[in-house]
């Protein structure tokens, strides 16, 4: 196995509008060991997008990163990995390649998921930036495209035969989007079917499902996604789960809040005064906590930190009211 991914178990999935410096960050310290970025387009990256190549930026601290790159064409994505390669050096870890995002207005451009129907051409793009990069190469894709037509295993050992150097398998098809859960069986049939590591995904929430997942499919990594949503802390019981000592306690309401205030920094540091970026985020890490719900409208009002801060300071108040009471 290359050296590389033995000491990579622990990963947070690409995300887009999530996997940005300041959640990867925050995901880094409690133990993932290694973050991918959101998806970058090729396109995007060959018109000299400013904003494409604002993803490439690292987070304070971060010493690699994996950069997902999505796209169809075969040239265009070999010289915009040549281009991070390049831009990036020793702080890009892989480069991986996008062939299970479901979203309509990906596949319908032929990018994504629509990949997985095309081996062929899939196999084009791997072999052609393996041929213009050093890095390795890796393929994130999904257990196949039609609902119950499980193709993973056979496109798996075709990416490897085109130069993958790992892939990585989320256990749904394409067709049902985020609905039902996850095969694990699959990362297991892939597993058999290829020699290079397997990172296995989906449906990870705890430092049980990621050993649980491990156990079953005897995947080399666990990569999570939603599981991470304001919860960075799962790295922390997934890591400590995997290594066989106790899991940290799931943190308490205050914990939650002092995260959710650095991350609006952390966000702040990077997109300036306006973070609505991070009202999704507010949602997640407050999720349950008393005078959360009430807290919504609010939320998706704010735009600062300043304005973020305030509802975090409601909510401290509130619950040191809860406290007294109890
Ligand atoms: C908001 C969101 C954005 C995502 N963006 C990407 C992406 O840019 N590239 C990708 O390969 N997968 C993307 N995914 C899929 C995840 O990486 C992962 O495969 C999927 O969510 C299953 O893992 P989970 O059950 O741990 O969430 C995204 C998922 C979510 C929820």
């Amino acid at each position: 196995m290359h050296e590389f991914f033995q000491n990579h178990r622990l990963l947070l999935a690409p995300m887009a509008g999530v996997s940005d410096e300041a959640f990867r960050a925050l995901c880094r310290e409690q133990g993932a060991d290694l973050a991918f970025t959101e998806m970058v387009s090729a396109k995007g990256l060959s018109y000299a997008n400013e904003k494409t190549r604002h993803l490439l930026a690292l987070a304070p601290g971060e010493d690699q990163v994996a950069v997902q790159l999505f796209g169809h064409e075969p040239d265009t994505m070999a010289a915009q990995a040549a281009w991070i390669e390049q831009e990036m050096g020793e702080s890009l870890a892989y480069l991986d390649v996008n062939m299970g995002c479901p979203a309509r207005k990906i596949v319908s451009k032929g990018d994504g998921s629509a990949l997985m129907r095309e081996p062929g051409l899939a196999a084009s793009i791997v072999r052609a930036i393996r041929a213009a990069v050093a890095h390795p190469v890796t393929v994130k894709f999904r257990r196949g495209w039609a609902q119950g037509e499980e193709t993973a295993p056979d496109f798996a050992r075709r990416m490897e035969d085109a130069g993958a150097c790992a892939v990585a398998v989320h256990g749904r098809f394409a067709e049902q989007l985020y609905r039902g859960s996850a095969d694990w069986g699959v990362v297991a049939r892939v597993k058999e079917a290829v020699d290079v590591p397997v990172i296995g995904n989906g449906d990870v929430r705890t430092g049980a499902d990621a050993v649980a997942l491990t156990v079953r499919t005897g995947c080399d990594a666990v990569m999570i996604a939603r599981g991470a949503e304001g919860n960075p802390w799962v790295f922390a019981q997934a890591k400590a789960a995997l290594e066989g000592v106790p899991e940290p306690p799931a943190p308490g309401a205050r914990e939650r809040i002092a995260m959710a205030r650095r991350h609006a920094r952390l966000l702040s540091r990077r997109e300036g005064k306006n973070i609505v970026r991070m009202r999704k985020h507010a949602m997640w890490y407050l999720a349950g906590l008393p005078g959360a719900a009430a807290a919504r409208a609010k939320i998706n009002a704010c735009v600062s930190v300043e304005d973020f801060d305030r509802v975090f300071d409601e909510l401290l108040a509130l619950l040191g009211e809860h406290e007294q009471e109890g």
